[in-house]
């Protein structure tokens, strides 16, 4: 989104209300929010009795701020409410994924197949010596076994940590170590974009270093060729096909850690949130059934993110599974073979609910509209949004071409901390406004304030904070205590601060207006400007670098880092000047992943700093978007920004 409609968000009159017949079914009354209104914690506990517990909870939260509890004393099993009970209460022929493989590859698991293979999967994890409490690293393509393995961890009590298939070697090191990982499951490879790639061979890199990894479980995926450490690796198919398919799951604690997932933060050095499993599990069926609307029996719902982001974690497998979904699981990209993959296996599939990223909505109206034109649509009746705000044409875009005028859509602002969906209109009843996250759900507490934590009123704008625990809330950063306290809770005494800035307009509709830390939203992905800075400075050509995210038609934003070289680099010249940039793009690739590949280098001889050294990225971000440098008295030499601009349009700029 440009400036200039960031600073517009808000200022919208359009609005939507839900239709009589989609308000007459839906599932969400509008006395949700009263009820909760009424009592947060009574009211979270009577969403927690959808759960089967296999011992009923004595306390639904105990609050030391910022430590939340909930449902102390209770006994769940994740893996139980996910498939077991659909099973015992005869819904074993319920095919819960229909999964489809890049190459056209389909199988159907319902759920009584999701028991025997998330068994045989949990018995083998048994027959390595997992137990209770250790943690495993899940790096996988998108198919079932990814879905099974993090199943089979829960049912067993061991926490999973998935990391996304995209990341490279170094980032998948750390995140072991950090966790210190026992077991890695992994894949042949995967495919994507026509053709197979390699996964096992990154773990192989990656265990290089120093690990307490036992075992490697290799899913044969693509058949190619695999290099093997006879000592450590050992094929799914030689170990998981020939255990029992019966397993009885084991209750855990309530606040028993259910996962980690690895976000960016402001620093270089992500942070592992963790989850615990009864809060987490509430919130996620509550929501998934109240927001997508479900309806389990004659519904498919598809969820196109990856698992090994936080929205297929909660909207993948463990929201939709407790609430017993039907779902396409789909491996590869939206344009292999053709442009209108996604289309083709919605009018396939007969996917009724459809959940999303904006940077996708944003791909589809470049392509053009041919493509979901040449399928039907039209058992389409949700639609839903996330990752990053949607500006407002590709929010009529989405409604009018996939929706045919005919779906509400959700608008969903979360995060990997949040566990679950906390601000988004309720279908059949909030009217919505094209762009807008609309309001908090009921049971969630939200503000906008400023500076000073004062509220701001309708039509301002400031920063989004959440005042009272929710259940399925990060329980904290794996390892850092002291982390968690001092990136969400202390900037503003006893409320958590999600780091986006916010809006109420003049109608009370809730905008969000994107990050307002050194976060970058990329693609919907989050990745920080420290991390990609220290990437860069690891190349032994650069002193210094500054990364910011500048808007970007496409991505939402795009990195774009400003560099100074070692003494002695030679760049002056075009040729050498485009090896450089090239060679560092590919650096931070191999680095991070190539979702954090920067769009654009520019090579500076200084960078705007303010007297105590803070990099002024604001500064940076007007270079990087092309516009007129804004107040720059505060630099410690006001004449850097100056030189800056100078420099680099007698310099030849990368694209
Ligand atoms: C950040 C969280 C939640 C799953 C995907 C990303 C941004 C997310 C929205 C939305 C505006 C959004 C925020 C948030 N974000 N959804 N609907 N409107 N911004 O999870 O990687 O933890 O990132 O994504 O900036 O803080 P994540």
């Amino acid at each position: 989104m440009s400036k200039e409609e960031i600073s517009n968000l808000g200022n919208e009159n359009r609005r939507f209300p839900p239709s009589a017949a989609f308000a007459a079914q839906a599932n969400a009354k509008p006395s949700l929010y009263d009820e909760a209104d009424a009592d947060h914690t009574a009211f979270w506990a009577k969403q927690a009795e959808s759960l089967v517990w296999e011992k009923k909870w004595d306390q639904v939260l105990e609050w030391n701020l910022p430590f939340a509890q909930w449902f102390i004393g209770g006994k769940i099993n994740a893996s139980y409410n996910c498939i077991d009970r659909h099973v015992l209460e005869g819904r074993g022929d319920r095919v819960a994924f229909h999964f489809e493989g890049e190459p056209g590859d389909t199988r159907t698991l319902t759920y009584k197949d999701m028991l025997r293979e998330v068994s045989k999967a949990a018995n083998a994890l048994t027959s390595l010596g997992v137990k209770a409490g250790d943690r495993i690293a899940i790096y996988m393509p998108h198919i079932p076994e990814a879905v099974i393995s993090m199943l089979a961890c829960a049912r067993i009590g061991a926490a999973h940590s998935v990391i996304f298939g995209g990341f490279s070697a170094d980032s998948l090191l750390q995140r072991i170590q950090d966790a210190d990982a026992t077991i890695v499951i992994t894949a042949d490879g995967g495919f994507r974009k026509g053709a197979a790639f390699a996964l096992k061979p990154v773990v192989d890199e990656a265990l290089k270093g120093e690990t307490h990894v036992r075992k490697v479980l290799v899913v044969q995926r693509t058949k190619q060729e695999t290099a093997w450490n006879a000592e450590r690796d050992i094929w799914w198919h030689d170990l998981v096909d020939s255990q029992s398919d019966q397993h009885t799951a084991q209750a855990f604690d309530a606040e028993h850690v259910l996962f980690i997932l690895y976000t960016s933060g402001t620093t270089a050095k992500p942070k592992g949130i963790f989850h615990t499993t009864g809060g987490y599990l509430t919130q996620t069926a509550f929501t998934h059934k109240m927001v997508f609307d479900l309806k389990p029996e004659t519904d498919v719902y598809w969820c196109t993110a990856d698992v090994g982001w936080i929205t297929g974690h909660s909207y993948m497998v463990y929201g939709p599974m407790i609430n017993g979904a039907t779902q396409v699981m789909y491996e590869g990209t939206p344009d292999t073979p053709e442009k209108d993959r996604i289309f083709k296996l919605v009018e396939k599939y007969k996917v009724t609910i459809l959940y999303t990223a904006p940077t996708l909505i944003r791909t589809w109206m470049k392509w053009g509209d041919e493509f979901p034109n040449g399928c039907d649509l039209s058992s389409l009746r949700l639609l839903g949004s996330v990752g990053e705000p949607i500006n407002p044409e590709a929010w009529m875009w989405y409604r009018e071409v996939i929706g045919q005028n005919n779906c509400p859509i959700v608008d969903t602002w979360w995060q990997t901390e949040t566990g679950s969906i906390m601000v988004s209109p309720l279908p059949g009843i909030t009217s919505t406004k094209p762009g807008s996250a609309m309001r908090p759900l009921p049971g969630v507490d939200a503000t906008v304030i400023d500076d000073d934590g004062n509220i701001v009123g309708n039509g301002h704008s400031g920063y989004l904070t959440l005042n009272k625990p929710w259940p399925s809330m990060m329980r904290g950063v794996w390892g850092e205590p002291e982390r968690y306290k001092e990136t969400y809770w202390s900037r503003f005494e006893g409320k958590y601060f999600a780091g986006d800035g916010a809006k109420w307009d003049e109608d009370g509709a809730l905008w969000l207006l994107g990050r307002v830390d050194d976060v970058m939203n990329v693609s919907g992905h989050r990745i920080s400007t420290a991390e990609v800075e220290s990437a860069l400075v690891s190349h032994e050509a650069i002193a210094e670098a500054a990364v910011v995210g500048a808007n970007d038609a496409m991505t939402g934003q795009a990195i774009v880092a400003f560099v100074i070289l070692r003494g002695g680099i030679d760049h002056a010249n075009q040729e050498s000047g485009e090896a450089l940039t090239k060679d560092l793009k590919a650096h931070v690739a191999k680095e991070i992943g190539a979702i954090a590949r920067p769009r654009q280098i520019m090579v500076v001889n200084e960078l705007p700093k303010t007297r105590s050294g803070k990099i002024m990225r604001r500064l940076l971000r007007d270079v990087a978007e092309n516009r007129a440098v804004g107040d720059s008295t505060t630099l410690a030499d006001p004449n850097v920004m100056k030189l800056i601009s100078e420099g680099l349009s007698s310099a030849k700029q990368e694209d």
